[in-house]
């Protein structure tokens, strides 16, 4: 259940690559990325929109995997860009992403964020709270300029996922809430705004959401507002962002939609609303982030020592972990792998993978079903796109793996591997 291809040698690729080859040649713990797995996903997002005939922008979620090698892929196919903070937004001016298709979110935006924003001329800047409409105020008289907005809005939706990845529902740090009257205090403040331009509303509900209802409740709410707002102030957006969130497979039990089908279930929802209001269909917006990325890459590493307890379990450990991938340790969150050097041969174990930290909770898979296992073999675990290199600390020192694309049976190397004077970089001596 796992998208890539086994060759003739036994050995797992990854874009008609010997994944044992990148390993040698690359080292290990190294993330890869099929970089047409990437633009697929990307197309079909874009391209489901365009065969529907509906206005829209997808915009890159690039808090899964901000690299400028993966935003200059996102800026060949024409994605817009989601960026929550400086370092994000520095990344996408190096991979000179075009600055009006770049987007800013965050719940706690700083003044440097908001001027960093403005003087590059960004897109659009998602507004989530009142400290932050008036440090826009702010910004705009001293800049002289204008900027288009959207409003964050939490719509008291409740997806069914881990709760630290729901944002959505009433109790969120994230956005105004639409039960409690701030919403309706924050858009009149942004409306009359002489300097900000309100395109309309954004509601981001959660990650990782394996159906369509939550949105289509959300949109629901959000147009029951809408429709105050028309009938009380003649206000009718121009855009609405409906954030991110569509699930992948991490394993077998996962049962991800198709990505069209988000997008169709959405755009029949805001359709009938819109029609019921008889307003003009709003652009939509959206903001996949591990759907697009999250599935194209792989972590490989390398076997080594292994422990048994008899009758309890057998221990096998990588050279890298939850500096690498945080996921399992911090959501429960389960993934799949096979032995990437014996890849076609029968499981005959279970294993626990252990991770190299010390930490006993740095296990990234329970129960791994595996054939006979030496030192020195390849571990391949699926799907550690997004959140994985993004998330990734040093944590014992560790440094940070290498990342490598694969295109058209090329390999090519997009990060390259931490060394230890990067990680002592910024330490200053005490004697
Ligand atoms: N838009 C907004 C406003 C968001 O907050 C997020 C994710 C996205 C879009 C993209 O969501 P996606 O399509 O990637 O699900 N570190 C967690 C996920 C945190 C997601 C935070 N917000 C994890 O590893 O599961």
């Amino acid at each position: 259940h796992h998208p890539f291809k086994v060759n003739q040698h036994g050995h797992l690729e990854i874009g008609g690559i010997d994944t044992t080859m990148l390993a040698e040649k690359y080292g290990t713990p190294l993330y890869v990325y099929d970089v047409a797995m990437i633009r697929n996903n990307a197309r079909t997002f874009v391209h489901t929109f365009k065969e529907l005939g509906v206005k829209a922008k997808v915009a890159y979620a690039s808090k899964a995997f901000s690299t400028i090698a993966m935003l200059q892929v996102a800026k060949q196919e024409n994605l817009y860009l989601d960026v929550v903070s400086e370092g994000e937004l520095y990344t996408a001016l190096q991979a000179d992403f075009p600055t009006e298709k770049i987007h800013l979110h965050g719940n706690n935006k700083s003044i440097e964020e908001l001027t960093m924003a403005i003087e590059h001329n960004i897109g659009c800047i998602v507004v989530d709270n009142f400290h932050e409409i008036d440090l826009l105020t702010r910004i705009l008289q001293e800049n002289n300029k204008k900027i288009d907005v959207l409003m964050r809005v939490t719509p008291g939706v409740e997806s069914h996922t881990h709760d630290y990845i729901m944002t959505g529902n009433e109790d969120s740090k994230f956005g105004f809430n639409l039960q409690n009257g701030q919403a309706e205090s924050a858009f009149k403040q942004l409306y009359q705004h002489e300097s900000i331009q309100l395109k309309g509303l954004h509601c981001h509900i959660g990650s990782q959401i394996f159906e369509t209802e939550g949105f289509i409740l959300a949109t629901d709410i959000l147009f029951n507002t809408l429709a105050n707002w028309k009938e009380n102030y003649d206000y009718i957006p121009s855009v609405l962002n409906l954030g991110g969130g569509y699930g992948i497979r991490y394993t077998a039990e996962d049962t991800p939609l198709p990505y069209d089908k988000y997008v169709k279930d959405l755009v029949k929802a805001v359709e009938h609303r819109v029609g019921e209001l008889d307003i003009a269909m709003p652009e939509i917006w959206l903001e996949p982030g591990r759907s697009i990325v999250g599935e194209a890459g792989i972590t490989l590493y390398t076997i080594g020592s292994m422990k048994e307890i008899p009758g309890v379990r057998n221990y096998i450990s990588i050279d890298g972990g939850m500096a690498d991938n945080i996921r399992p340790a911090l959501y429960q969150a389960k993934y799949d792998a096979v032995i990437a050097n014996r890849a076609n041969k029968p499981a005959t174990n279970e294993v626990t993978i252990a991770g190299k930290a010390c930490e006993s909770g740095d296990q990234l898979i329970k129960d791994l079903p595996v054939p006979e296992v030496e030192s020195g073999d390849i571990l391949a675990v699926f799907s550690t796109g997004a959140y994985g290199y993004s998330m990734a600390s040093h944590y014992n020192r560790f440094a940070n793996p290498a990342v490598v694309f694969v295109e058209n049976k090329k390999d090519k190397l997009v990060v390259r591997r931490e060394t230890y004077e990067d990680i002592v970089r910024n330490d200053l001596s005490y004697e």
